[in-house]
């Protein structure tokens, strides 16, 4: 198909997590349209480029390959696409605001609204602009402003349409989301913009799953199911600190309550803390828009998400400190996993961070294994760079050690041959499980003293 026989040229602003997987799907599903992705990144669009891909996604390689260089392509020209583009997704960062009012706490939107402004600049058509990116509940109504304030008599659509994806799922996931959500004014402008925009879901999206609201329902559903989702991971883990005074089980607790279909088997997974760039950052989000609207109450209880999370990472480390005998410091510790969760690289907000922190904070010799994530913990660590070693094999990795702490849950650190293991450590050795994954039982008859998260500790002294 030559440039010119595309029924749609769709452009994406934003190479990252969401921008590449969600085109690269949207590209492999509908041939029929054009596909440009850019960023200002030109490394990042490179690796787009090239067989190295610049995150780990499972089964992602193979969508990029089937689409690239057909109808999909990655760019750093990002005014030509502009102008050519019909249909145009933003899918900037929106990191929390570290600076002036409410940093902290608040979006930070300067990156979404420069997107704008370029948009308005080099646009000669009508557009229609989707939030992809994760907003605060009625920025589109601050965008649509920007955008149609152009005297070029030039009219943008604004819509809202949130990416639930998670990372190490996402194609998946895109593959076969719950649900699709398109938020758009409610004028026949509006509609007809979601209409086209529901079109190109409906290529493999079963038309009952695409779900449209008007535009401010969008961009607040998308706050409060991450605040949902993450106040499950609290309400569990807050639960698994009972549990480890009483003796309950916090696996049992949870099959229990999962049971019951009113609350759902998902999400109730006790850990050492939830991790992600988007969970606290949406959380504290919605806080700030709380408070902006004087919802104190309302407020408190979303940032309680928040604080529950941070305890129990605190708490993890306490609970190692206390079981070593109350000091790690000279003692090699190996953390097996960094990354924020399985099958992805992503480190950010990963709760291993925090982890090898305040092991270090502690003295102890840390060091750090991970399948996919050790590029991203050098950059993490670069600071301590001459206290840390970074080792892919975790056989290498525990040598030496008086503990080990599983930190993700990678499929790996199920099977590793733990007596193999025990036999290179110093004694007493010790385990923590940060995942409730391994066999707790097993590993005691190998002769660790072993601790999960939210059960009874297995101890030989
Ligand atoms: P990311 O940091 O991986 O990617 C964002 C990209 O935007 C970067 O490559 C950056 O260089 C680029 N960019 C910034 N300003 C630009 C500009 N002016 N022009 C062109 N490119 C620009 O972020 P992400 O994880 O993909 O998240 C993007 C948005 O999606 C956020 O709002 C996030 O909350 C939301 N989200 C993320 C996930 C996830 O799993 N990561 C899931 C759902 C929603
Ligand atoms: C999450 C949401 O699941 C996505 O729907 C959403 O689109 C995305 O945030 C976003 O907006 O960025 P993600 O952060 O990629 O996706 O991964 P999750 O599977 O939600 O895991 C988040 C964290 O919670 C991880 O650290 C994970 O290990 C932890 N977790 C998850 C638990 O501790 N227990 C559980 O039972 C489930």
């Amino acid at each position: 198909m030559g440039n010119g026989e595309f029924t749609k040229k769709i452009l994406c602003i934003g190479a990252g997590y969401v921008g590449g997987p969600t085109m690269a799907v949207i590209a492999a599903k509908c041939p029929q349209y054009k596909i440009t992705v850019v960023d200002i990144n030109a490394a990042r669009i490179n690796a787009w480029n090239s067989d190295d891909l610049p995150i780990y996604e499972p089964g992602l390689y193979d969508v990029v390959k089937q689409a690239r260089g057909r109808n999909l392509f990655f760019s750093t020209e990002i005014d030509p696409a502009i102008a050519e583009a019909d249909i145009i997704f933003v899918s900037v960062n929106t990191p929390t605001k570290s600076f002036g009012e409410g940093a902290g706490y608040a979006a930070d939107l300067q990156y979404w609204e420069l997107t704008a402004r370029n948009i308005v600049k080099v646009a000669t058509s009508d557009k229609i602009i989707i939030e992809k990116s994760t907003l605060p509940v009625r920025t589109a109504e601050a965008m649509s402003r920007i955008l149609n304030a152009n005297e070029k008599g030039i009219k943008f659509e604004v819509l809202s349409n949130p990416e639930f994806l998670a990372e190490g799922t996402a194609i998946e996931d895109l593959n076969n989301p719950d649900r699709v959500l398109i938020g758009s004014q409610q004028t026949p402008a509006g509609i007809k913009a979601r209409d086209e925009v529901v079109e190109i879901y409906a290529n493999w999206v079963p038309k009952e799953k695409i779900v449209t609201s008007n535009v401010w329902s969008a961009e607040l559903s998308k706050l409060v199911a991450n605040a949902f989702l993450a106040q499950r991971i609290s309400s569990i883990n807050s639960i698994s600190a009972l549990c480890e005074k009483t003796e309950a089980d916090v696996t049992e607790v949870s099959r229990t309550i999962g049971m019951d279909t009113r609350i759902g088997n998902r999400f109730l997974m006790s850990s050492v803390g939830f991790g992600g760039s988007c969970f606290k950052k949406d959380i504290l989000n919605l806080v700030y828009i709380c408070q902006s609207y004087g919802l104190t109450e309302v407020a408190d209880y979303w940032e309680s998400v928040v604080e529950m999370n941070e305890y129990q990472k605190r708490r993890f480390v306490r609970n190692m400190l206390s079981a070593m005998f109350n000091t790690v410091a000279g003692k090699r510790i190996a953390l097996l996993g960094f990354a924020f969760k399985a099958d992805t690289g992503d480190t950010r907000e990963t709760p291993a961070l925090d982890v090898a922190q305040q092991l270090l904070d502690e003295h102890a010799k840390v060091v750090i294994s991970d399948p996919k994530a050790l590029d991203n913990a050098k950059i993490d660590l670069k600071d301590y760079a001459d206290r840390l070693e970074f080792v892919v094999d975790p056989y290498e990795a525990a040598r030496g050690a008086h503990a080990i702490a599983v930190l993700t849950e990678w499929k790996e650190y199920k099977t590793l041959d733990y007596k193999k293991i025990f036999d290179s450590m110093e004694r007493p050795s010790f385990i923590f499980d940060g995942r409730n994954i391994l066999n707790h039982q097993e590993l005691f008859k190998i002769g660790f003293n072993v601790f999960p998260l939210g059960q009874p500790s297995f101890k030989h002294y």
